[in-house]
């Protein structure tokens, strides 16, 4: 089984969604620097409050901020494989992880980028809630959310990213076209990337991932 991914893709394509569906069947750990970020600025620590800004406007955070957190993150829980949702997200950050997992003789098995069109994207950014509490993550056309904004979970409250204003999208979007796309031919080059049709509905696209999972 493969046990070492990157989940890549444009802001709504899914990966979170997706990493989930994959920590849920196949037991891989997964972690995200967007969420964690989120989590330290609901936390107010110096982290959290110094990258806050930054993300609510759609940029990305310093590489050397994510590198660090990803390093901590293999030191803690990397032992047992990792599903990354959301990086790498520049070239410094793939040579970076690459250099690490070299120095672990570790190295990546597959490189998943979740293709979704512009306008999937906005249908999906203006769609999205989020529990405040445990952080589950649903859309406003999964459920009768416009009348009870309460996560089926945890009963708390489901609200809107602060990031998920469309016109902080034209920012993500901007920053993932020039930052992220030149990623593609760093993971085609090592042979290591699958396109998959994000578009589709999450069952079929977790089926496209989980054969590339279980594949020799
Ligand atoms: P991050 O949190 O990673 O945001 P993102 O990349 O913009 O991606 P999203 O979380 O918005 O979308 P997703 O692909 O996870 O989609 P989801 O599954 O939620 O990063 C936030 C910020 O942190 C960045 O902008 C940057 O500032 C910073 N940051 C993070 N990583 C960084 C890095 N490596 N370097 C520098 N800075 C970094 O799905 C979206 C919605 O669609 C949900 O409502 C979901 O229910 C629904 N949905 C999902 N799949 C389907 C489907 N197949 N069909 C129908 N609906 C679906
Ligand atoms: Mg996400």
């Amino acid at each position: 089984m493969k046990k070492r991914l990157v989940l890549l893709g444009a802001p709504g394509s899914g990966k979170g969604t997706q990493a989930e569906l994959i920590t849920r069947q196949f037991g891989i750990p997964v972690t995200s620097p967007g969420a964690i970020l989120r989590r330290e600025k609901d936390l107010g620590t110096p982290l959290g409050t110094e990258t806050s800004e930054i993300i609510q406007q759609g940029g990305l955070v310093p590489d050397a901020t994510i590198v660090k957190l990803i390093e901590d993150w293999l030191r803690l829980h990397g032992a047992h494989g990792f599903v990354f949702d959301g990086f790498p997200r520049t070239v410094p950050q793939a040579e970076s992880l690459a250099a690490i997992l070299n120095r672990h003789h570790t190295p990546l098995d597959l490189a998943i980028w979740l293709e979704v069109s512009e306008e999937t994207v906005r249908d999906r950014i203006s769609g999205r809630l989020q529990c405040r509490s445990c952080g589950f993550v649903t859309s406003v056309a999964a459920g009768n959310f416009s009348e009870r904004a309460v996560c089926p979970y945890c009963e708390g409250p489901l609200v809107r990213r602060n990031d998920d204003d469309l016109e902080v999208l034209q920012n993500r979007l901007r920053e993932y076209h020039a930052k992220t796309e030149p990623l593609a031919a760093f993971y085609q080059d090592t042979g290591l990337l699958h396109r998959i049709d994000g578009n589709r509905d999450r069952e079929m696209v977790f089926g496209d991932i989980s054969r590339l999972i279980e594949s020799k």
